[in-house]
């Protein structure tokens, strides 16, 4: 069956070009985020691992760890990051797992056959600290990634953890939240000190209570 919210994220042993990944012990107590490409050598995973390698800062801000997936080989894997670094501008700083038994790729379901036999198509798991898996998405071959979204996410559940607040369609970090239904206005009052508006009874807008 397929990883849904909220399972334990499978833990397995592979090996990448960082060495050997104890997957669970390598996150620590980090948040993780594992995405698969289709294959090496190839146009849009190349300008993906380039843009996610450029963005390490801004995991890192997040307390999160990148790791790629994909079933070449780890000499394939080695051969391909001089090309990413080259034609992307940055230098590629998070283990590339080889997995050409395929064990990653079958316990994440990351092999669609419908979409093909052999590669893995684009999947994201993000998994919080506690080792659950706290969003899925997955993007056909032909579409690269937008890995700012990725981390708008890591944002919003890490605000959702902490406090009693969904965020709405678009948000970014610094903007104003929702109230999660659960909460009574009396509850409200005294939760949101800088208070709230409700559009409508279930529709009650604060301003993010960690900024
Ligand atoms: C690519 O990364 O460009 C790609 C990989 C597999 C199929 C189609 C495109």
């Amino acid at each position: 069956m397929a990883i849904q919210l909220g399972d334990t994220a499978p833990d397995f042993t592979a090996e990448t070009t960082e060495g050997t990944v104890h997957f669970h012990e390598w996150l620590g107590d980090k948040w993780g985020v594992l995405f698969s490409h289709p294959k090496d050598f190839t146009p849009v995973c190349t300008t993906e691992l380039g843009t996610v390698a450029k963005l390490k800062a801004e995991f890192d801000k997040r307390n999160a760890k990148v790791i790629a997936v994909s079933v070449d080989g780890l000499e394939s894997h080695k051969g391909w990051i001089p090309d990413i670094n080259d034609t992307q501008g940055t230098t590629v700083n998070f283990p590339i797992i080889a997995d050409p038994d395929r064990t990653v790729a079958d316990l994440y379901g990351m092999i669609h056959p419908n979409a093909s036999d052999t590669a893995t198509v684009r999947s994201v798991f993000i998994i919080g600290p506690d080792k659950k898996v706290k969003l899925t998405i997955t993007y056909p071959a032909s579409t690269g990634r937008n890995f700012g979204e990725v981390l708008r996410v890591i944002d919003s559940l890490q605000l959702t953890a902490n406090y009693s607040v969904a965020t709405p369609a678009d948000w970014r970090d610094g903007e104003p939240v929702i109230i999660v239904p659960a909460v009574s206005d009396e509850d409200a009052k005294a939760k949101f000190p800088k208070g709230f508006e409700a559009k409508r009874p279930y529709l009650r807008i604060t301003p993010q209570p960690n900024k």
